[in-house]
């Protein structure tokens, strides 16, 4: 059936677009037009399988946007300008385990982890150094921080203005999905109540107070590094997504006022065609759910929209080098199944944090196959390949069964929360992980370098952390301490104490907390002792 071709003069070519020359129509190198054709589901139209814009990159294409951080925060800021002066469009904060789990560097428990899997921030003077100098009014930064996530996005706000910036003025995006913590990342704090507390009270206070912020990225991938295939992957996302939105309504706020920034992160992984129609049907489930489940009359409501990364668990020690081709297999997997926003790993990243020539080649990585593939120049380029679309039908009809089974825990729509509580849903993920290593176990899946194809490499030179960092972070610390005034430091935590002891939004007290040189830990420790902390049931 053939499309309707649409004027090429109709699309706005808006932000970073492929073609300097809007007007000029783009062309492949034998100079063929690439029409814009359309059908009944097109682009941009409910539900949105084959991408939520009309023009998708033609307008604007995906932000590349590399997760980094590492040791304190001046050494992530020069990180995040190296990257910046290679051509990335948006910043993506990794933050040290202590940071992610509410302590401070110098508590017994973060010895050793400072500043190790990501950036050590303790108070708002780390965080105004980590974005020294760059302009966050014109830059989308994520955060990925789930259970001190109030904490961090209140730091970021506060670190903002005092650059000058209005929190109206920014866009980012919390990662703040404690559910997928539970299930597969483990850097929860709270029982699941207090932590879906702090969730919506996200929701509510963000809405108002940084409206353009992405107040969630509800997040597949690691419950996929963990080993999920990538139906579970979709089951297990929408079904977290399912539980947010319920619980927000729960919480009395009214749906079109908080889904348009409710946001998705999704694994590129290594199947490509597989990948693309896992996209694809995401997209389509979740645009129905929202808007025939749950009644959202806000198209944005509607549209799925998500970041991806390619695959940690595929890179290999082993030949480092094939990695940047996985990197690249994977990346294109998710730029045909329509991606908002991209990572690509390092080919190092088997072995330690990425060097910078490692981060460098990931990112020319993405700009290849913006600038020089083609793969931009329309939408949904598999749209219509037979396999392709088969493929998304029956990822989609999979992934509905676990939907409905999960659904089924619970008559009063929290299925996915006891779902979780049984380790129902961490068993399905382990039974999958343990297939599939089996499988390449066996020889029957093939890694190449690892189970075929072995051959002796070139040792991979790694980056390194200054091992006395974490002694300088914890001076830094201590010296904070000394110097704040501590009479409104004591009453801002009392503050953040009453308010969790009530219904009261937290996010007022703990801006208040934060502006007074409370740290990360004071904080996170204040509602522990309000919360208390999640016991893990066992999963047998
Ligand atoms: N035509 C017109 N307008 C367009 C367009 C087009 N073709 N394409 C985009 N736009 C507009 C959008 O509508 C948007 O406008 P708005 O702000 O008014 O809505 C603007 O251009 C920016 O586009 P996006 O919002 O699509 O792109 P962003 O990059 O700003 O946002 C996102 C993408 C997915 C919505 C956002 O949530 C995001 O950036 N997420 C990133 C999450 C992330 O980086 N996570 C890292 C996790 S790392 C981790 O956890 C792994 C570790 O644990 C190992």
């Amino acid at each position: 059936m053939r499309l309707q071709p649409r004027n090429l003069s109709q699309i706005p070519l808006t932000g970073s677009t492929l073609s300097p020359m809007a007007e000029e129509p783009l062309t492949t190198t034998s100079g063929i037009p690439v029409e814009l054709v359309y059908g009944p589901d097109a682009p941009g139209t409910y539900p949105y399988t084959r991408g939520i814009q009309p023009t998708m990159y033609r307008g604007r294409l995906w932000t590349m946007r590399q997760y980094a951080g590492m040791g304190d925060a001046e050494e992530s800021n020069r990180r995040y300008k190296f990257l910046l002066a290679q051509g990335t469009k948006g910043l993506s904060v990794a933050f040290d385990l202590p940071t992610q789990i509410g302590y401070d560097s110098d508590a017994p428990l973060a010895l050793g982890e400072v500043g190790k899997v990501g950036v050590a921030i303790d108070s708002i003077e780390d965080m105004q150094r980590l974005f020294d100098g760059i302009p966050l009014d014109s830059i989308s930064t994520s955060m990925t921080i789930n259970a001190t996530a109030s904490i961090l996005l209140a730091l970021y706000c506060v670190a903002a203005k005092r650059a000058g910036i209005e929190p109206k003025k920014l866009s980012g995006t919390i990662q703040n999905d404690i559910l997928k913590e539970y299930i597969a990342r483990g850097t929860y704090i709270y029982p699941v109540a207090d932590a879906m507390r702090l969730v919506t009270d996200i929701f509510a206070w963000a809405a108002v107070e940084v409206p353009a912020w992405n107040t969630i990225s509800i997040s597949g991938y690691h419950m996929r590094e963990a080993g999920s295939t990538a139906v579970q992957e979709v089951a297990f996302t929408l079904s977290d997504g399912v539980t947010y939105v319920r619980a927000a309504l729960n919480a009395g706020l009214d749906i079109d006022a908080f889904a348009p920034r409710l946001s998705f992160f999704f694994n590129a992984h290594s199947n490509l065609f597989e990948e693309v129609a896992k996209f694809r049907a995401a997209r389509r489930m979740w645009a129905r759910i929202m808007r025939e489940e749950f009644g959202a009359r806000d198209p944005k409501s509607w549209m799925l929209r998500f970041h991806a990364q390619t695959a940690g668990s595929t890179l290999t020690a082993q030949q480092p080098e094939n990695n940047i081709v996985r990197t690249a297999v994977e990346a294109m997997a998710a730029i045909m199944g329509g991606t908002q926003s991209l990572h690509t790993n390092g080919f190092d990243e088997a072995l330690a944090l990425p060097t910078e020539q490692a981060a460098r080649i990931a990112l020319r990585t993405q700009q290849v196959l913006a600038h020089e593939s083609g793969i931009a120049q329309t939408a949904d380029p598999l749209g219509g390949s037979y396999y392709v679309e088969s493929l998304t039908d029956e990822i989609e009809r999979r992934a509905q069964v676990y939907l409905d089974t999960i659904a089924a825990f619970d008559p009063n729509g929290m299925g996915m929360l006891r779902a979780i509580e049984q380790g129902y849903v961490q068993r399905e993920i382990q039974n999958a992980a343990y297939a599939y290593q089996r499988s390449v176990d066996s020889g029957e899946t093939i890694v190449v370098g690892v189970n075929a194809f072995q051959s002796e490499a070139a040792p991979t030179p790694t980056q390194s952390i200054d091992p006395d960092l974490e002694r300088r972070q914890v001076e830094r610390l201590r010296a904070l301490r000394e110097r704040r005034d501590p009479t409104p430091h004591a009453a801002a935590l009392r503050a953040v104490e009453e308010a969790a002891r009530h219904t009261t939004n937290l996010m007022p007290r703990i801006v208040e907390a934060v502006e007074a040189y409370a740290t990360v830990g004071e904080i996170a420790n204040t509602l522990r002792t309000v919360f208390g902390e999640y016991r893990e049931t066992v999963v047998i």
